[in-house]
């Protein structure tokens, strides 16, 4: 007889698990070579009998013969590890790279390397059963690691009583998220509004943007990035993103060379422009580059003197990631400057898609009802996540955590390009990194290699090296990482 836990991996119990489907004969194969390696073709051989197509999902009847013929030739522990890899995912590695290349419209490269099943903390389980430490928190979406129980919980709970309501009207999850976050916005930055998506963010801080300065005219710099809807990628300088779209010959934007505020102060003399946005870590298009001091503080005061508003994108660097000092939530903070406009999203509902545009009330009533609306924007379930995630980035002291793990790797990385001189510039701001190997194919290799010594990399910008791990990585994750990356400098160097 055959335990439920195995039976129910193969034909799934929807009561408990909706999500799952019926697992495939072709996946059951994938897993059994994992777990019983080399004697794994008899049990193969004997599971696939009577079934033709290896991709169908198997019925009770086959579902019950296979339970059974695992149970018989495994042993308890190989029978529980194969009912904790069909769970986890009951589609082969290869059909679920099939229906991706078949089905999703290419937009962008196809990473294939590993399918994530699972997170805990700072690592990554993949369909084969393999841990990887996290080097990418998808994009710095996943700060907090990625899996939440309290978050999960919360989603539940308030799936079950009010699963949607639309942005202009009263809720009660809204109410408790504006309740308590004001503790850490920065000065004077109390109003909301909430998109699903970090491009859309932008998108509706420019209009607010030319809504209260009345001129169409923005600022923006090259080695920036703000995102991939319309107005965003106006905004982003990167040619090849631009001119497919016809977005290059967007009058109202105004590309300067990043750290320059005495160009920006030309354009705005002469009218052209009354809005100015940037990211103060230049993220993904510059290899994570901060601006200099002296440049952030003259924008801040051109912008001033020509009552022009700046706009810092925050999508990326905020909730922590920059910190020098305890508290510092976003990047602004480390420059002593307050934006006008900040945006702000990725880790902002801890994994759950949920941004937002924060503003002061006066260049928030720049919007009157009629200018804008939104369905999803700040529904219930994205307002209990971004509660729960800001909660927990406090109560956990991220910032602290980013300061110590920060200092850990400078140090351990300082050691590393003693021995390995081919290692160029590194910038470390909080835990945004990113360090400079000779070429693009090196950091390719280097990708390969990390992949292989149990850490996931995926993220890079020419021939640097971008990491943006979750900010609850532990001292231990980061010793794994260190001694990961002298392994695979010593391989590639
Ligand atoms: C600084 C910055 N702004 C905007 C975006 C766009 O966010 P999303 O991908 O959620 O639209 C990104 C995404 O990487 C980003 O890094």
């Amino acid at each position: 007889m055959f335990s439920n836990k195995l039976f129910s991996s193969i034909c799934n119990d929807r009561k408990k698990h909706p999500e799952r489907l019926n697992a495939t004969l072709e996946r059951i194969e994938e897993v059994l070579i994992i777990v019983l390696e080399n004697n794994a073709k008899d049990v193969i051989a004997e599971c696939a009998k009577g079934i033709d197509n290896k991709r169908a999902y198997i019925d009770e009847q086959h579902g019950a013969r296979i339970a059974t013929v695992i149970e018989k030739h495994c042993t308890v522990h190989q029978v529980r590890m194969i009912a904790d890899m069909l769970m986890d995912s009951e589609i082969s590695s290869a059909e679920a790279v099939d229906i991706h290349e078949t089905y999703k419209i290419p937009v962008s490269r196809l990473e294939k390397d590993i399918i994530p099943v699972r997170g805990e903390s700072a690592w990554l389980l993949d369909n084969n059963g393999k841990a990887f430490l996290d080097m990418d928190s998808n994009y710095s979406a996943t700060n907090l690691g990625m899996s939440n129980d309290e978050i999960a919980l919360g989603l539940y709970n308030q799936a079950i009583q009010l699963i949607s309501m639309k942005e202009d009207r009263v809720h009660i999850p809204r109410t408790r998220f504006l309740k308590s976050i004001h503790q850490m916005m920065p000065e004077g930055l109390t109003n909301f509004y909430w998109q699903n998506s970090g491009g859309e963010a932008v998108d509706k801080a420019l209009k607010i943007a030319k809504a209260y300065t009345g001129n169409k005219g923005v600022v923006a710099f090259k080695g920036g990035f703000h995102g991939r809807t319309h107005g965003a990628v106006a905004v982003t300088y990167n040619p090849k993103y631009r001119e497919p779209f016809f977005l290059d010959k967007e009058d109202w934007v105004h590309f300067v060379e990043f750290n320059d505020a005495d160009a920006v102060e030309e354009i705005f003399k002469a009218g052209k422009a009354k809005t100015v946005i940037l990211e103060l870590v230049q993220g993904e298009e510059a290899g994570n580059r901060p601006a200099d001091k002296a440049f952030a503080k003259k924008l801040r005061e051109v912008c001033d003197k020509y009552d022009a508003l700046m706009i810092v994108d925050e999508i990326q660097s905020g909730f922590g990631r920059t910190a020098q000092k305890e508290g510092d939530w976003f990047s602004c903070m480390l420059y002593d400057i307050v934006p006008d406009i900040m945006t702000i999203g990725k880790s902002f509902g801890g994994g759950y898609p949920t941004t937002a545009i924060v503003t002061t009330s006066k260049i928030g009533d720049s919007m009157v009802p009629g200018y804008d609306g939104s369905t999803f924007g700040g529904n219930p379930m994205a307002m209990v996540a971004a509660m729960l995630a800001t909660r927990q980035m406090r109560e956990k002291n991220i910032t602290g955590n980013v300061i110590e793990r920060s200092k850990q790797f400078s140090k351990g990385m300082d050691a590393l390009k003693k021995k390995y001189s081919f290692i160029g510039e590194i910038r470390i701001t909080g835990l945004m990194i990113a360090f400079e190997l000779p070429s693009a194919e090196k950091v390719e290799e280097f990708q390969n290699v990390m992949r292989d010594n149990g850490v996931k990399v995926s993220l890079s910008t020419g021939n640097f090296v971008r990491y943006l791990p979750p900010l609850i990585m532990t001292e231990s994750d980061t010793e794994f990482l260190l001694a990961a990356m002298d392994k695979t400098l010593a391989a590639i160097g």
